[in-house]
């Protein structure tokens, strides 16, 4: 079952005088429950990409559909309620709150996306025992590793348990072994909650568990299978 889909996505930036056509007529679609990953020399796109398909960002012409809604003309308050209830993020940088514990910055989260499981309080520490750090939830993250903050992060951006993960370079600041756990991290959700994660990267060596692997270049795409 797709659960998402662009069709004839492009999107150009213009700088002074100079347009530069980022995207060139994607066309791709993911299946649900699958680990897919975006990847492309650095300025080719993936978080331009990334960024319409996750409904942060509209697209110059073409459409996305998420879970078969056309996403593209909707308002932005639609895509507010999409993107806290359907999706999950993270990104490169961190973004914890810094005065909020590991607790809090996940409990916050789930109050924002109106999550209406009867106990958010176990829920929060379901998903910090998931990634490992249930023992750390009363600690800031200034007072955690960067690995241990990127796995709070993921803890967050899954607590109200979307349907879609999308993930920029989230590896990108993290040492080959944490890496790959994070990664393992994301092949469990898909595996076990049947959640779709879209991933950025330029690593070749968290190839190996995608599903499929799409290549961007030039501002086209080649569906490496
Ligand atoms: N808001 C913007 N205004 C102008 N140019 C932009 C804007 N956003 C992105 N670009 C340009 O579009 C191109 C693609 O940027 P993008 O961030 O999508 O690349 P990327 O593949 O994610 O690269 P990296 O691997 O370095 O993160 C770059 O040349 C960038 O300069
Ligand atoms: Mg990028």
């Amino acid at each position: 079952m797709t659960i998402i889909r662009a069709e004839d996505i492009s999107r150009s930036f213009r700088t002074g005088n100079a347009t530069i056509d980022v995207l060139k007529s994607i066309n791709l679609d993911m299946e649900r429950g699958t680990f897919n990953i975006l990847m492309g020399p650095s300025g080719s796109g993936k978080t331009t990409l990334l960024n319409i398909l996750g409904a942060l960002d509209r697209p110059d012409t073409g459409k996305v559909f998420i879970d078969d809604q056309d996403i593209t003309g909707i308002s932005e308050r639609k895509r507010n309620v999409l993107r806290r209830s359907k999706l999950g993020f993270v990104f490169q940088s961190l973004a914890l709150v810094s005065n909020m514990t590991a607790f809090e910055n996940i409990d916050f989260a789930l109050r924002i996306s109106k999550y209406n499981g009867r106990d958010r309080r176990k829920r929060v520490e379901e998903c910090l025992d998931f990634v490992g750090l249930k023992k750390r939830m009363k600690h800031y993250p200034g007072e955690m590793s960067g690995g241990e903050q990127q796995r709070i992060a993921i803890a967050r951006a899954v607590a109200h348990k979307p349907m879609l993960l999308l993930a920029d370079e989230p590896t990108a600041e993290l040492d080959t072994n944490t890496g790959l756990r994070v990664v393992k991290l994301f092949k469990d959700l898909v595996t076990h909650d049947n959640i779709t994660v879209i991933m950025c990267t330029h690593d070749p060596s968290m190839m190996t568990v995608a599903d499929r692997i799409f290549m961007l270049e030039d501002g086209v795409i080649n569906d490496a299978a």
